[in-house]
């Protein structure tokens, strides 16, 4: 394993520990989140934990989540004790932005139930300012995507539509991604309204005031942000 990929398991195992048996949990995308699923599969094993029910953010969640033992349920209007998952970059106060994994949308409907949202990742991607190293992954419906996306090129110009190969990536809802180059000064609210009320737009990978905490590694160790 990497240096990289050790410090997102030690932000992951960090968040784990937070989860109690009985609970229903979030389960995140990507990379780091994995590392979350893959654990509390352990702990259920082990017996650490018990009784715990898995919402996934994404189809390739819930399947690692079956694979490793986490039982997982469709999402429905109760409220999740907590969810963890990781991040494409962190600002000082939490505020991120998701979705580089395609699953923004599913993490959304998810997170926005939980009692608790905890972030995990490591070191890089803590910014100063959301856009300063990712695009903003945009979730837009298929039909009349060219239309949509010449909405949002009329104030977030430059970004491009997500391919995947020779086709476009198509996401776990079946819409389309326009990863949008950010501007250097923006109002992260005022930009969610505007982009949200497109024509077009499903959901955006802007999630403000949601995370409760994050445990981001570093060589140095897993630095706790509140
Ligand atoms: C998926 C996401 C992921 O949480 C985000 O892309 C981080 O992934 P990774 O842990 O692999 O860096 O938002 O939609």
């Amino acid at each position: 394993m990497s240096d990289l990929e050790a410090l997102k398991k030690e932000a992951a195992l960090r968040a784990v520990a937070l989860v109690q048996s009985g609970q229903r949990v979030g389960l995140g995308t990507g990379s780091t989140a994995k590392y979350a699923i893959e654990e509390l599969g352990r702990l259920l094993q082990t017996g650490e934990l018990q009784g715990i029910v898995g919402v996934a953010t994404s189809k390739a969640s819930a399947e690692l989540a079956r694979e490793v033992g986490v039982p997982v349920e469709d999402l429905d209007p109760r409220p999740l004790d907590i969810a963890i998952d990781g991040a494409d970059e962190i600002a000082p106060n939490l505020d991120l932005v998701k979705g580089l994994g395609g699953a923004l949308l599913r993490e959304k409907l998810t997170e926005v139930q939980a009692r608790r949202l905890i972030i995990i990742a490591d070191h890089t991607k803590l910014v100063k300012q959301l856009g300063e190293k990712a695009p903003l992954p945009i979730e837009i419906a298929q039909f009349g995507f060219l239309s949509t996306i010449e909405r949002l090129r009329e104030f977030l110009p430059g970004g491009r539509l997500r391919m995947v190969g020779a086709g476009n990536f198509v996401t776990d809802n079946g819409n389309y991604i326009y990863d949008a180059q950010l501007p250097e000064q923006f109002d992260p609210a005022e930009l969610e309204r505007r982009i949200k009320s497109t024509l077009g737009v499903v959901d955006t990978g802007l999630f403000l005031g949601m995370a409760e905490r994050a445990f981001v590694a570093a060589p140095d160790g897993v630095q706790e942000l509140e």
